[in-house]
């Protein structure tokens, strides 16, 4: 495995006060960095530098998704993989942002921007690396223990599937097909989750959700609770989902990106069989209590 997992995310918040306020009290993401346009942030038991970047923007949206690869050699493994398979890249030297090394930079099929790093500062996660606790003091909000997957969208769902199942050995969990087959949705892994990475017929360039880990159960009632008390806008949830079996909550932050807390799932594995959703069952598939998705849940992206 030399991509090791999702690493960073930059979302655009065009409502920058209230954005800063809410992904730091309400998320709980800890502040590591920020410059003139950007707060740089981490979930509390990351140990990398940060995974979430807040931009000062006039739209919303998503500036660009970022993996993490295990060595330095695999900007150059990737690179050669992603020119061989007509994908054009870009390299950036370290220190084109705070606390990061070099970028390998490239577009997928559905339009995201996608970067590969290895080097980042670590900070740790607030807890000694001998005899610890289980979560350190100080925690504020929902307390997100870590960036989980993101949801993007675009046209050609084929096309970004196709090449992270080719170039970067990513498995496929699940899928949802249409009447003729292609491919609405697909739900691709490659650490033991059911997604790292989902894609998801909508418009170019969009991201549908950024997800966060919450440990169980009783965090999603708790991430309600703390939803309603900061009024923030819950699209759906709490429930469960067909598709990977996740317990989850959707909800906006006050930009107008669509966030998720999720938990739970099961874990695939590279030889796991892939799980087929087709249409009629699709309700059951994002909703299992529900058995029908919201209009706003299909058609508001970012
Ligand atoms: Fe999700």
């Amino acid at each position: 495995m030399a991509i090791m997992r999702l690493g960073r995310v930059q979302l655009r918040v065009p409502n920058w006060e209230k954005s800063v306020h809410y992904y730091k009290n309400v998320i709980g993401l800890i502040e590591t960095a920020r410059d003139e346009n950007h707060v740089y942030l981490k979930c509390w038991d990351e140990h990398d530098h940060h995974s979430v970047i807040l931009e000062k923007a006039d739209t919303a949206g998503l500036d660009h998704l970022a993996f993490k690869c295990e060595t330095a050699e695999d900007l150059d493994i990737y690179e050669r993989k992603l020119v061989d398979y007509g994908v054009a890249v870009e390299r950036i030297p370290a220190g084109y942002r705070i606390a990061e090394g070099e970028i390998l930079r490239f577009r997928v099929p559905t339009g995201q921007t996608v970067e590969l790093y290895y080097e980042i500062d670590v900070v740790g996660n607030g807890l000694p690396l001998v005899n610890p606790d289980p979560w350190p003091d100080g925690l504020v909000g929902i307390a997100a223990p870590r960036l989980d997957h993101l949801l993007i969208a675009g046209d050609d769902v084929e096309g970004t599937t196709q090449l992270f199942q080719d170039v970067f050995d990513f498995h496929m969990a699940e899928k949802l097909i249409a009447p003729d087959g292609s491919y609405i949705a697909t739900w691709l892994f490659t650490t033991n989750t059911p997604h790292d990475l989902a894609v998801i017929k909508g418009p170019d360039s969009k991201v549908h959700h950024i997800g966060f880990w919450i440990d169980d159960w009783s965090e999603v009632r708790k991430a309600a609770d703390i939803m309603a008390r900061n009024d923030v806008m819950i699209d759906a949830g709490p429930t469960r989902h067909g598709i990977t079996r996740g317990l989850t909550i959707y909800f906006f932050d006050p930009s107008g990106n669509r966030n998720e807390v999720y938990t739970g799932g099961y874990m695939p594995y590279a030889d796991s069989p892939t799980i087929t959703w087709t249409t009629e069952d699709i309700g059951r598939g994002v909703f299992y209590f529900e058995g029908e998705v919201n209009d706003r849940f299909t058609t508001v992206f970012s």
